[in-house]
């Protein structure tokens, strides 16, 4: 994988994170690492020098969160289409009750401060600089508390500073 600038980027963020998904992941090799499917969070700039950056959202019961909240960074892995259904089975699946990478035949890369997977098309590697719970209190819009969070289990949100983006080839940089 060759490693891109964020100003090379050619993709729509919408189709991108909603339609393909991502594998958001946290973890070294010596105390362990999870990785679970992701389609909801943003890209943009914030802070800095309009500095490029990714959120994502992770409900507290998720296993993925103990490793994203004890690391640095947290990487997202963007998967060719033929990982759809190893994909469904990481977003289903908690790391807690099984080695969902080894079962979903992933290769683990240990590298830039975090973990990502061989087989991805791109790679972002984000340093976390931010994180947050929602709040209640914070929902303008009370339909999307009954809807998204019956259980009020509210996400986390994580802002990361993209630190490195890795291609496989030119499929995201419009060349
Ligand atoms: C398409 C798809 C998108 C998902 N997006 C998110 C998300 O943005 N945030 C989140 O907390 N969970 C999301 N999930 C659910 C987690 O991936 C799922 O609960 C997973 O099994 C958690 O694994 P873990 O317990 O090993 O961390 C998504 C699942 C799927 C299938």
């Amino acid at each position: 994988m060759k490693g891109v600038s964020y100003k090379e980027l050619r993709f729509n963020p919408f189709n991108l994170l909603g339609g393909e998904w991502m594998l958001a992941s946290a973890g070294n090799e010596q105390e362990g690492c999870n990785t679970m499917t992701i389609s909801w969070g943003h890209f943009g700039c914030l802070w800095g020098n309009n500095d490029p950056t990714a959120v994502i959202y992770v409900r507290p019961t998720r296993h993925t969160k103990k490793f994203v909240d004890r690391e640095e960074r947290f990487t997202l892995s963007v998967m060719d289409k033929s990982f759809k259904r190893q994909m469904a089975y990481l977003g289903s699946v908690s790391g807690r009750d099984e080695d969902k990478i080894a079962k979903a035949g992933l290769t683990k890369v240990f590298a830039d401060g975090s973990v990502y997977f061989a087989e991805a098309k791109m790679v972002i590697v984000c340093k976390k600089m931010y994180a947050a719970e929602l709040k209640e209190s914070g929902f303008m819009s009370r339909e999307t508390v009954g809807e998204s969070y019956p259980e009020k289990d509210f996400h986390t949100m994580y802002v990361g500073k993209i630190e490195k983006i890795l291609v496989r080839d030119d499929e995201y940089l419009g060349r």
